[in-house]
């Protein structure tokens, strides 16, 4: 059944990106009816980008963009926060929720990262939920219990396939060039589909689960094959469209 769904590429622009990038965005948007047939793009550039970018792919169907983060309530006294429906009026369609780099570096816990998932779908939006264990945690043979954990709180209830994409990205595969074996990711994507079946049933059968680390064109292919994996959370190689839709046309 999950064999039907959808790839998506997702990139995460992370803070890269200036006025000066949209060129680069304008040759994803080019390219993307190219790869329509292999999966849905979505490009998560820094917010200050977000207006100008969703402008540009206004009427794209194979394109979209997103926002990094959002704070969890819609207004108010929270200087330097951007709420989800403030993304969403920019022309986000999607937020990312729990990366780790804001899980390290922002100290943001699981109870906060379902906060924040549901007022992505407060705003409309879909949620990209951000789950994976650090290289310590792997070592000490940790690697399913922190998935179970981190997924367990940090998913709102009522998630569907329209409104929630995980993404499993292995904080030591982060932006290091290093991957797990395709036999690595089958079993971890395998264990998160289980758990989201156990909980949301037949929706938790079409959720998109997105492998992250270290995606290239030249890993895309064999990674995309793997059961279970259902696109790709890119970062720095979704920085060059030549690669971005490279990495698409490695889907199946
Ligand atoms: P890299 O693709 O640069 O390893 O980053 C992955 C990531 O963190 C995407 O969210």
């Amino acid at each position: 059944m999950t064999d039907a769904i959808r790839p998506l590429i997702a990139g995460n622009w992370k803070m890269n990106g200036l006025k000066s990038s949209l060129a680069e965005f304008e040759a994803m948007l080019a390219g993307a009816s190219d790869v329509a047939d292999k999966a849905d793009l979505l490009v998560c550039p820094p917010a200050t980008l977000i207006a100008s970018f969703a402008e540009r792919a206004r009427g794209s169907k194979s394109l979209r963009v997103g926002a990094q983060d959002c704070h969890a309530k819609p207004s108010g006294a929270h200087t330097g926060d951007l709420s989800a429906e403030m993304l969403a009026d920019a022309g986000a369609s999607a937020i990312i929720v729990g990366h780790s780099e804001r899980r390290a570096n922002h100290g943001e816990t699981d109870v906060e990262v379902r906060q924040k998932a549901e007022a992505v779908w407060r705003a409309g939006l879909t949620a990209i939920v951000c789950i994976g264990e650090t290289q310590h945690q792997r070592d000490q043979g940790q690697t399913l219990d922190i998935c179970r954990g981190q997924l367990n709180i940090s998913l709102p209830d009522g998630a569907r396939s329209d409104n929630l994409v995980v993404a499993y990205e292995p904080v030591w595969a982060i932006g290091t060039g290093l991957t797990p074996t395709a036999w690595d990711v089958e079993q971890i994507h395998g264990f998160i589909r289980e758990l989201l079946i156990a909980r949301f049933k037949g929706e938790g059968a079409r959720i998109r689960i997105l492998y992250g680390g270290s995606v290239k064109p030249s890993n895309a292919a064999e990674l995309m094959a793997v059961a279970n994996v259902n696109g790709a959370l890119v970062g720095g190689a979704s920085l060059k469209a030549a690669d971005f839709l490279a990495i698409a046309r490695g889907c199946p």
